[in-house]
């Protein structure tokens, strides 16, 4: 069938078969479907739909546009897994969920995006580790992965190029919105990396992506089918993102506050929480652990035994980063020269955050991209971030302590600080922490 029929039938409602879909996807991969025709097609498939068959051929087409890795042949002692995220502000489950799941059997080779929008991406927050190689030559990720369990990676121009071109596509046609398409572009490069099962971490409120509970449950539940309809069993988790997960925000800065808690030090309770029970959910869904009560039992003593810490810093050094990061972050991670606590106006309680709001401060002040080609300043951001219901007042008790290149950009970061966090008289009711679970 021509470009054009296909596009066609879609927008007719007509149903889609499998050797059409991946025709289509061809198409996309090879240049001989113009950007016009793979733009009309994602408007088709926004307001049409796609059936749950559409919506599996649609994600292994893309996951077969590219290289899809192998591990069989390494003979691993445990199964291959990975977590994937929607997105947030100071989300940094990874970096201790990556090696937390080393110690624990398992074998994670993590490919991790950079930050989007005002959410905040894994890979820059590697990269503010001085040597570290994010895109590793082949052998050397299956290297790491076999011997340390776990690697953070970036994700090469050869995993689901078809995604790539048709994302850059929905990206300026209005097309990024459509449940289907959102599955099948996460999906495919997670069956890319030949997982034996996955943990979606889907978040919700003011710095999601999917702000609304009821859209992310939709998502969460499109991916789970999806994901086991395309031969890769899955757990999702719904999980808060109405304030800043964990206390920084900013690549160095979370750097900074994840080392600590692999060494032992004190965990903001959120996030190790979050941390911990996707753990727990993945490593009973893989069989590492006979349920999650258990799952969870094995994530925890993998931090209180220093067992993450170890394959963390195995991790670092095998990819080029400092043998001694986790003892002496300070002689590697850049810190900011302007540092200064943000009071507010009047004492109360943290009462409302507008998360998107704290993320794009810290794009603002260098910490995330407003142009794909835009440097990352890794040192700047916010750090000893109050959460909601916490005590705030206008001389000992900061909203946070904010990290900037320049005054200038202080100003303007505490300003946008400022307004992104209410103050109210009793503290709130905070929401659950981890809404929901889906299999
Ligand atoms: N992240 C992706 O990888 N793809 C989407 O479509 C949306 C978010």
């Amino acid at each position: 069938m021509l470009p054009q029929e296909i596009v066609r039938a879609k927008r007719d409602g007509r149903p889609l078969d499998d050797a059409t879909i991946a025709a289509f996807v061809r198409g996309i991969t090879d240049g001989s479907v113009s950007e016009s025709q793979a733009a009309a097609f994602a408007m088709a498939v926004f307001f049409r739909g796609m059936s749950l068959e559409e919506r599996v051929a649609l994600t292994r087409a893309m996951r077969d546009s590219g290289r899809v890795m192998e591990w069989r042949s390494l003979g691993l002692p445990g199964p291959v897994i990975d977590k994937h995220s929607t997105g947030g502000v100071g989300d940094k489950v990874s970096l201790i969920l990556a090696p937390m799941l080393a110690a624990c059997g398992g074998f994670v080779p993590m490919v991790s995006g950079r930050g989007l929008g005002h959410t905040g991406g894994t890979l820059d927050k590697f990269e503010s580790i001085p040597g570290y190689t994010a895109k590793p030559d082949t052998a050397l990720l299956r290297r790491v992965v076999k011997e340390v369990g776990c690697a953070v990676i970036g994700a090469t121009d050869d995993i689901a190029p078809a995604d790539r071109r048709l994302y850059a596509i929905r990206d300026v046609t209005a097309t990024v919105e459509s449940l289907d398409l959102i599955t099948a572009s996460i999906l495919s490069k997670k069956l890319a990396a030949g997982l034996d099962a996955l943990v979606m971490d889907v978040k919700f409120g003011s710095g999601a992506f999917m702000q609304r509970l009821e859209d992310a449950e939709a998502l969460a539940d499109s991916i789970v089918t999806v994901s086991k309809g395309a031969g890769l069993p899955a757990v999702a988790l719904l999980t808060d993102m109405n304030e800043v997960l964990g206390r920084s925000a900013g690549n160095a800065l979370e750097m900074r506050e994840c080392l600590a808690i692999l060494r032992g030090g004190p965990a903001d309770p959120r996030l190790y929480e979050v941390t911990a029970e996707l753990a727990a959910s993945l490593l009973a869904l893989c069989g590492l652990a006979p349920d999650a009560v258990a799952g969870r039992e094995m994530a925890d003593r993998a931090i209180a035994s220093g067992a993450a810490a170890e394959r963390f810093a195995r991790m670092v050094t095998a990819l080029g980063g400092p043998a001694d990061l986790l003892e002496r972050p300070d002689r590697h991670l850049e810190s900011a020269p302007v540092v200064r606590p943000v009071f507010p106006g009047r004492a109360g309680f943290v009462g409302a955050v507008d998360t998107r709001g704290i993320g794009m401060a810290v794009v603002a002040l260098g910490g995330g991209r407003t142009r794909t080609t835009d440097a990352i300043d890794f040192a700047v951001g916010f750090d000893d971030v109050a959460g909601l219901g916490d005590a705030v007042g206008p001389q000992d008790r900061p909203l946070a302590v904010l990290h900037a290149r320049t005054e200038p950009q202080a100003d303007e970061a505490e300003r946008r600080l400022r307004s992104a966090v209410g103050v109210v008289d009793t503290p709130p009711q905070r929401g659950p922490l981890i809404a929901k679970r889906l299999e």
